[in-house]
């Protein structure tokens, strides 16, 4: 059977939300199909207004535990707080002892892709430190790696986020930069080559 896919991530400002949809491209152009979920929100609406965050995008549902147990593999849309994960992930993960105890998601793939405000932000921390939780539950870690990304990654003369890690965007430190079309190439390989690495196993 083919690999069931879930597309899983937290994005205020929509940098993530938008390289989601960039990955979930190229898991489609793979001849795979992946579902969209977001991570709820858990700051009050006063908060995000004083954070001058937009509306959040109501067209792609909410994750919850168990819905994780449905899928071969996620895509992890992460965007970095202080060097590290967002809180609302950590929340989320926080709600996954019963699957833990079950070790439901032992065996499972997970790709890691992020977005930071600024260059050494953080990414690679944020993709790194998320790896710690996939271990405790037993999911493989899928790097990005740079076999597909050479020519994005050997590109020192322009700006882009991500590395091996996984895909990456960076949103400058007011949130104002869009994602750049190589950050959205290299989100659409690690879609694909996600895929073809999930695809050399049996489900
Ligand atoms: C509380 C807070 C802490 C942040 N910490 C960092 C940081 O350590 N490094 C960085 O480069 N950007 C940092 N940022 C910027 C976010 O990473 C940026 O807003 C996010 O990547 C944009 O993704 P999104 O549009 O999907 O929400 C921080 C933002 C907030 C609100």
């Amino acid at each position: 059977m083919a690999p069931k896919i879930a597309i899983v991530y937290y994005s205020l400002y929509g940098h993530i939300g938008s390289l989601a949809k960039s990955v979930a491209k190229g898991v489609t152009a793979a001849g795979g199909a992946a579902d969209l979920f977001q991570i709820p929100e858990t700051l009050s609406a006063d908060v995000l207004q004083k954070m001058h965050a937009p509306p959040r995008d109501t067209t792609i549902p909410d994750i919850t535990p168990e819905k994780l147990a449905e899928y071969d593999g996620f895509l992890l849309g992460i965007p970095t707080r202080y060097g590290n994960n967002v809180a609302q992930w950590r929340q989320f993960w926080d709600q996954t002892g019963g699957l833990w105890a079950k070790g439901a998601l032992h065996g499972k793939f997970a790709g890691i892709f992020v977005s930071t405000g600024t260059m050494g932000g953080g990414q690679e921390v944020t993709a790194l430190s998320t790896i710690s939780t996939l271990a405790h539950h037993g999911i493989v870690y899928v790097p990005l790696g740079y076999k597909n990304t050479f020519p994005q990654f050997a590109d020192v003369n322009v700006v882009r986020g991500g590395s091996a890690w996984g895909a990456g965007t960076f949103a400058a430190a007011d949130g104002s930069r869009q994602v750049s079309d190589v950050e959205h190439t290299v989100a659409e390989i690690q879609g694909k080559t996600f895929y073809e690495t999930l695809a050399k196993h049996q489900f």
